[in-house]
């Protein structure tokens, strides 16, 4: 689905941005952009985090010391290759369900050399999730310090629950396109993927174990947001 409001200066300011902020003589700036043209050139949607975007959320998981992130909705690879090529600590598990966005996000991955971070993980999101969550109270897996829901919308609620559940103290959750143009605030509008957003920001805000914040968002890929969650509770 296409955003409503994209705007040519928005994306002008990102590139300038960008083009200053990140520069090509970045390590990984070639391998963001073969990844980029890879998975576009495969077919698959142009809907991947923007450049500045998934900086910023790399640059988040090095402010935490993150260790293990989770993704929901690897897509081509593009965001958790960002997190995993800023960051030298971390170990990314990503989950995707479409069969073609798994091969061509371990081509993107095995391209980049980060075959060995980034743990692409194919499934249906919930079931994948809730194994996931056994693993991790089973003491099998790692909790995460950091979680990018980017998947079926519908299911919002229900990756932004057992992720929190799966986190560390004071780990961040993100919620990935919750604004879409604004359509988020229309109470009327019955597309589920517009109610499966707007139950993740109201039952957040109910949610005891999170401090979260909505945050709107305008750039390349137009006008949209974040829901950030931050644990407040320390466990055990
Ligand atoms: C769509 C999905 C996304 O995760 C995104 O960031 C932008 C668009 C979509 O399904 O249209
Ligand atoms: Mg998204």
């Amino acid at each position: 689905m296409s955003n409503p409001t994209k705007n040519p200066q928005w994306a002008a300011v990102d590139k300038y941005a960008t083009s200053h902020t990140h520069p090509a003589s970045r390590p990984n700036t070639k391998a963001l952009q073969d990844a980029h043209d890879q998975s576009l050139a495969a077919g698959l949607p142009d809907i991947a985090a923007s450049p500045p975007q998934a900086k910023f959320l790399a640059l988040w998981c090095r402010i935490l010391g993150v260790t293990h992130a989770l993704e929901l909705g690897t897509l081509g690879g593009y965001t958790a290759i960002w997190l995993a090529s800023e960051n030298p600590q971390l170990h990314v598990t990503t989950v995707e369900l479409d069969p073609h966005h798994v091969a061509v996000a371990r081509r993107n991955i095995e391209a980049a050399g980060l075959t060995g971070r980034i743990e692409v993980i194919e499934g249906e999101g919930l079931a994948v999730v809730r194994r996931l969550r056994e693993e991790v109270l089973r003491g099998e897996r790692e909790r995460f310090g950091f979680s990018f829901i980017d998947a079926d919308k519908e299911n919002n609620w229900n990756y932004f629950d057992l992720a929190v559940d799966m986190s560390t103290p004071k780990a961040a959750v993100c919620v990935d396109n919750v604004v879409r143009g604004g359509r988020v605030a229309d109470e009327a509008n019955t597309d589920p993927r517009i109610q499966g957003t707007r139950e993740v920001i109201e039952k957040a805000g109910k949610d005891p174990r999170v401090d979260s914040v909505v945050i709107q968002t305008v750039g390349e890929k137009g006008y949209d947001g974040w829901l950030w969650a931050v644990l407040k509770e320390k466990r055990e």
